[in-house]
């Protein structure tokens, strides 16, 4: 899965139908040529999402070619051409260098040997940042109120082994539940810095979960759009059920996003049809779809929070955004002022700093 922000359609609320089209055609192409197995292409918000399968394994420079050179066509002859908002956006660097990573597109790659029947779940989501999966992937993989598997099945008892990325220092750690999940919990509450990359199946180290962890600020030093994440989940046969994966999801937990990037909001579970940012930008979205693997082949999507029984989970985020929006300027509704260094803020408050005298009362 790689994607990237090339252009918004109008502003920063969806893409373009034409900018699908387009990536359509040049998978299309890819996998007629027989360098993917199969692809889907769809969007989360102003977000354009690859999702691809294939035999090369991660990192491989032709697919990240690929994706790459898909984002800036899209961006020179549909981005630009119209004017879309934000044209080329996530494409931070000149020229391709053999790996998007750390060149702007979020990827999330995970190389696995395909299970007699391997049900997957790909997870996208807008206006916020890597960090808002650690509630539901610590929710899955380690609590038992959410996934009764991990109490039921003999297969998950032992537990799940979770790599945590240290976003400022470059460092992973990695850390096993439920033995060490009181240290798991210290860092990943702690969405401006730990966020999980991977968990693995601890009996077998089978890789069930991988998620982007891009980071654009610290790419360009500045503030350029969040980094609106995905993640992709193996479910069922000794690994939650997908029932158990969305019900990380039933409860709109806040995260770190929204208008500018710049606010704290409930993340809401939406169908595909409604992956579009509205209110404030927002509120901050995710997509749930479902594929059965075969071959390599994408069964799919079952666009899988396209259903009533998320209906509550979408009301109650409208009830926390239309509380939480009240705040205004306020913290904790805007980020704390360490998050906004990478924002246009510290440019207001520069203004101000000769205009500070000393205290002499
Ligand atoms: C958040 C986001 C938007 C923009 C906002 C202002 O990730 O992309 O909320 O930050 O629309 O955009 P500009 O400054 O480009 O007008
Ligand atoms: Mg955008
Ligand atoms: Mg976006």
């Amino acid at each position: 899965m790689i994607k990237a922000d090339v252009g918004g359609w109008v502003g920063h609320s969806t893409v373009h139908p034409k900018q699908l089209e387009l990536a359509k055609q040049k998978l299309q192409e890819a996998k007629e040529g027989g360098l993917i197995i199969d692809y889907f292409v769809f969007n989360a918000g102003d977000d354009l999402e690859l999702l691809m399968t294939h035999t090369r394994g991660e990192s491989d420079p032709e697919i990240h070619k690929l994706a790459w050179d898909t984002f800036v066509e899209v961006t020179e002859k549909v981005s630009k051409p119209l004017k879309l908002y934000g044209a080329g956006q996530d494409l931070l660097v000149e020229a391709f260098s053999g790996n998007v990573r750390g060149m702007g597109p979020g990827v999330a790659e995970m190389e696995i040997e395909e299970r007699p029947s391997e049900p997957v779940v790909v997870f996208a989501a807008d206006k916020t940042a890597p960090s808002a999966w650690n509630f539901p992937l610590f929710k899955i993989f380690a609590d038992p109120f959410n996934t009764a598997g991990l109490v039921i099945d003999p297969k998950m008892h032992d537990g799940f082994r979770f790599e945590v990325m240290d976003t400022l220092e470059n460092k992973v750690v990695t850390l096993d539940c439920p033995e060490e999940m009181y240290d798991l919990l210290a860092l990943i509450g702690s969405y401006e810095r730990y966020v999980i990359r991977r968990v693995w199946r601890k009996a077998d180290n089978l890789l069930a979960a991988v998620a982007s962890v891009t980071r654009l600020s610290l790419i360009a030093g500045r503030y350029v759009g969040k980094d609106d994440p995905v993640l992709i989940v193996r479910a069922q046969h000794g690994l939650p059920a997908i029932g158990e994966i969305l019900e990380a999801f039933s409860f709109p937990h806040l995260v770190e996003g929204w208008m500018r990037g710049s606010h704290v909001g409930p993340l809401m579970p939406v169908s595909l049809r409604d992956a579009k940012c509205t209110r404030f930008d927002g509120p901050p979205r995710v997509v749930a779809l479902g594929f059965q693997v075969h071959d390599g082949v994408l069964e799919g999507p079952n666009d899988l929070f396209a259903d009533p029984a998320f209906n509550y989970t979408r009301r109650v985020a409208q009830i926390v955004a239309d509380y939480i929006r009240r705040m205004g300027p306020f913290e904790p509704h805007r980020l704390p002022m360490t998050e906004m260094e990478y924002t246009t803020l510290p440019r207001v408050l520069e203004r101000l700093k000769d205009r500070f005298a000393a205290v002499t009362a």
